[in-house]
C-alpha cells in the first residue's frame, strides 16, 4: 500500500521551485509514494484544489522558473514571521479546516516549501499534529537556520547581469546610476550583486547610510576622474533618521520599494545640478526566469532530502544546508531569526577593503 504526500509551495515564487517538486516526486515515486500538489499554496489545501503529480507530469520542469503549482503570498493562512521571529496566529477554524482536508485526502505528510511566512504557518499546523517537512525558499537568503536558500544565486546573477549593462550606459553618460535590488530587511542580494557587479557604493538595510558622506564620496570620485558612479541599494535600506521606503498595504509586512528614487531626489536637493542621476528598480526580474545550475542542484537536493525525512518518519522538521550538508532542524527553529549581513560577512569585508562605499565613512 502506498502513502500519499501533499506538496505545498506558498509565498513569493523563486527560481528552483519546480526543481524541488520534480525531485521530490521522482525520488519519492521510487520509494513507492504517491503525490498531490496543492494549487496556490495553503489556499489549495483549504479549498481541496490540487493536482496529482507523477513522474510523467513533472518531466521537463526542473529548469523552468516559477511554479507549476502557482503561488500566493496572501490568503487565509498568511502567517508572517516578523524580523524578530514573531508570528501571526492563524485562526483556529482555518487551521482545523486544513487538518480536516489533510485527513480527508488520506495524506501521510506534507512537504511545505516556503520562506518565513509560509513556514510559520507550517509550524502552527505541525503543532496540531500534522506530519510536515519544510523546505526553505526565498531569494532573500535571510533564513538564519540555513546557509543558503535556492533562488538566491539566480537572483544575484540576474542583478549582476543588469549591473554589467548599467555600467556601460553609466560610463557613456557620466551618470550616477542607483540600482535597487530586492531582499527585504536583509542586504544579501545587494551585497553579493554589488560586489560581483563592481558597484562603487552598496547601501544595505543593516547599516543606515549618511547622505552627506555619500555625496562626499560621489564628489571625490569626480576628482579622480570617475565621472560616473554605480550605487546598489537594497530595497530595505534607509538613511540615518529616515524610515524605510514602502507602502503600508495592511498586510503584516510593509511592501518595500522606492528607496532608489528617494535617494535620487535627495541628492538632487542636497547637491543641485552636480550629478546627473537615474534610478533603476530591478524588481521581479530577480525572481523570474530560469534557475541557474547552483539553484537547480540545491533545489533538487532539498526535494530529495525532504522525501528522505518523511521516509524516516522525521516530521516537524525543516531541511537545512549547514556546512555543505543537508540536515534536519526542528521546524520551530526554522524562522527563529533573520540572517542579516554583519561586518564580519566575507563579502562585506571584501567590499570595504576594495574601497566600496558602504554607507558611512569613505575608505579612500
Ligand atoms: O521575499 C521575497 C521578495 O521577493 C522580497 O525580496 C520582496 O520584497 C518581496 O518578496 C516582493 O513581494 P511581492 O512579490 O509580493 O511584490
Amino acid at each position: 500500500m502506498f502513502k500519499k504526500i501533499g506538496i505545498i509551495n506558498s509565498g513569493g515564487d523563486v527560481q528552483g521551485l519546480n526543481a524541488v517538486i520534480a525531485s521530490a516526486v521522482i525520488y519519492g515515486s521510487k520509494l513507492n509514494y504517491k503525490f498531490i500538489g496543492f494549487i496556490k499554496g495553503w489556499e489549495g489545501l483549504l479549498d481541496m484544489d490540487y493536482i496529482e503529480l507523477d513522474t510523467a507530469n513533472v518531466r521537463g520542469i526542473s529548469h523552468v522558473g516559477g511554479t507549476i503549482l502557482h503561488s500566493v503570498n496572501k490568503g487565509r493562512f498568511a502567517g508572517k514571521a516578523g524580523i524578530d521571529g514573531s508570528k501571526n496566529k492563524i485562526p483556529d477554524d482555518i487551521l482545523q479546516l486544513a487538518i480536516d482536508n489533510f485527513h480527508k485526502l488520506e495524506l501521510h505528510a506534507l512537504i511545505v516549501i516556503g520562506g518565513d511566512g509560509t513556514l510559520s504557518g507550517a509550524i502552527q499546523l505541525s503543532e496540531k499534529g500534522v506530519n510536515i517537512v519544510g523546505v526553505p525558499k526565498t531569494i532573500d537568503n535571510d533564513l538564519n537556520s540555513t546557509d543558503q536558500t535556492f533562488g538566491f544565486s539566480t537572483a544575484v546573477n540576474v542583478a549582476v547581469e543588469a549591473l554589467d549593462r548599467i555600467h556601460t550606459t553609466a560610463t557613456s553618460h557620466d551618470r550616477v546610476m542607483i540600482v535597487e535590488t530586492m531582499g527585504r530587511h536583509a542586504g544579501w542580494i545587494a551585497l553579493h550583486s554589488g560586489l560581483a557587479g563592481g558597484a562603487d557604493a552598496i547601501l544595505l538595510p543593516e547599516f543606515d547610510f549618511h547622505y552627506d558622506e555619500l555625496i562626499k564620496f560621489l564628489r571625490w570620485r569626480k576628482t579622480i576622474g570617475r565621472n560616473y558612479s554605480i550605487i546598489v541599494v537594497s530595497e530595505g535600506a534607509k538613511a540615518i533618521h529616515e524610515e524605510v521606503s514602502g507602502e503600508n498595504t495592511g498586510a503584516p509586512e510593509i511592501k518595500l520599494g522606492g528607496i532608489s528614487e528617494h535617494i535620487m531626489k535627495k541628492i538632487n536637493e542636497m547637491a543641485p545640478g552636480e550629478f546627473e542621476i537615474r534610478n533603476v528598480v530591478l524588481g521581479h526580474i530577480q525572481r523570474g526566469g530560469t534557475p541557474d545550475a547552483e539553484d537547480r542542484i540545491l533545489a533538487k537536493s532539498y526535494g530529495a532530502a525532504a522525501v528522505d525525512a518523511i521516509n524516516n518518519e522525521e516530521f516537524g522538521c525543516m531541511i537545512a544546508l549547514k556546512d555543505n550538508k543537508l540536515i534536519q532542524i526542528p521546524l520551530i527553529h526554522a524562522v527563529d531569526n533573520l540572517k542579516l549581513v554583519n561586518q564580519d560577512s566575507i563579502a562585506y569585508q571584501t567590499a570595504k577593503r576594495l574601497g566600496v562605499f558602504m554607507g558611512k565613512e569613505i575608505n579612500l
